[in-house]
């Protein structure tokens, strides 16, 4: 007999605002999860004016936002449907930036006062992994399964580059992280220098796509040290060398030159984590999880070297800031005990992923 659940989700981590509804079923050890409503309200051109997230104008965005998003959640799902059915609201508390978490958090606060319900705070890094589990809307054809382990994950975000080993749901061993720029910030810094608009990372993919990737050979650090570490700002300082150097610049090339760099260190010491722990699946996780050169060598590369290793992948919808994600890692989280009260609830900016 399996257990099921419903949680109201909400994220306000950085630059999105989202809701969701989801609902999980929990039969032994696996999980089926569905989203019944997913609304975001994306704040890309209020952060395009000033070529990134001025954090204090986020936090106001947030603000504004989420109340109207969950007036337009109430035009689905009436408010008090929604309170019979819901379980428990599930909140990003962090990693992310300290004022538009806490607009996530006390609103989410008030509602669960107001509705006698507990709170799940879900660590931002652990909604990105459990996007991979979200099936597409009813009618479109979609193979699911829940993940196998061990399990190795892949997390690339704006904020986070880390090779994680999961031996079990909800069970984290930090592999390797960044030494300092994460690879959306790469991708966000490098489009920048090529003059490219907020958030670069997409806009730097599809100006890649009509450029040759080899025409200039830019450094991928650490790809040939014996570890499962990143680093990324060397990268940023020789594109912006290459392009203060150069008088005829094909930004195409320089895009798929870039882009090629990122996505090899970023499959080489995925792989080497592959060869090292021989995990039966392998999933990407966060905003970077999107680029579609990323998604290919990965693949590519997996089934050349391990092939057996299932790959998993988040839907498009489902690979940046959304709240469904967030619903993902907070029904499972609730299915398995954890709840927080109004009064104890604090936001952490730096939230380990544990
Ligand atoms: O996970 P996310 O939405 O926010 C954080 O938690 O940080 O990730 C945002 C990052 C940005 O750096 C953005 O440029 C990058 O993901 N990104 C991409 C693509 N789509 C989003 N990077 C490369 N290619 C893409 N298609
Ligand atoms: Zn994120």
């Amino acid at each position: 007999m399996g257990k099921s659940a419903t949680v109201l989700a909400i994220e306000t981590s950085c630059d999105e605002t989202g809701v969701a509804v989801v609902t999980g079923k929990k039969s032994g050890n696996r999980y089926e999860l569905t989203v019944r409503e997913h609304l975001l309200h994306s704040q890309i051109a209020t952060h395009k004016k000033t070529g990134g997230v001025v954090p204090e104008v986020a936090a106001r965005e947030h603000a504004v936002q989420l109340p109207r998003l969950l007036v337009a959640l109430s035009k689905k799902i009436p408010l008090a449907a929604l309170m019979q059915e819901v379980d428990a609201i599930a909140v990003t508390a962090g990693p992310g930036l300290v004022t538009s978490l806490l607009v996530g958090v006390e609103v989410t606060k008030t509602i669960a006062l107001a509705w006698e319900k507990p709170l799940v705070p879900v660590n931002h890094l652990e909604g990105h992994v459990y996007a991979s589990l979200l099936k597409p809307n009813k009618g479109e054809r979609h193979k699911q399964r829940d993940f196998v382990f061990p399990l190795l994950v892949l997390i690339v975000s704006g904020g986070h580059t880390e090779l994680v080993l999961m031996k079990q749901h909800l069970n984290y061993r930090i592999l390797g992280t960044t030494r300092d720029d994460a690879a959306g910030e790469a991708f966000d810094k490098t489009a920048k220098l090529l003059g490219l608009p907020y958030p670069g990372g997409p806009a730097l993919s599809t100006l890649a796509r009509t450029g040759d990737p080899t025409a200039i050979t830019f450094p991928r650090p650490m790809l040939k040290s014996d570890n499962l570490e990143f680093s990324f700002s060397g990268l940023k300082t020789a594109v912006a060398t290459y392009l203060k150097k150069q008088k005829r610049i094909n930004r195409r090339d320089v895009a798929a030159s870039i882009e090629l760099a990122i996505v090899d260190a970023l499959v080489g010491k995925t792989i080497r984590a592959v060869e090292r722990y021989r995990p039966a699946g392998v999933v990407i996780a966060g905003g970077v999880a999107a680029n579609r050169l990323l998604r290919s060598e990965l693949e590519k590369a997996l089934k050349q070297t391990a092939p057996k290793t299932k790959f998993f992948t988040p839907l498009l919808a489902y690979t940046t800031d959304n709240g469904a994600m967030i619903g993902a890692a907070g029904v499972i989280r609730y299915l398995n005990g954890t709840k927080s009260q109004p009064a104890t609830l604090r936001v952490n900016p730096h939230l380990p992923l544990k």
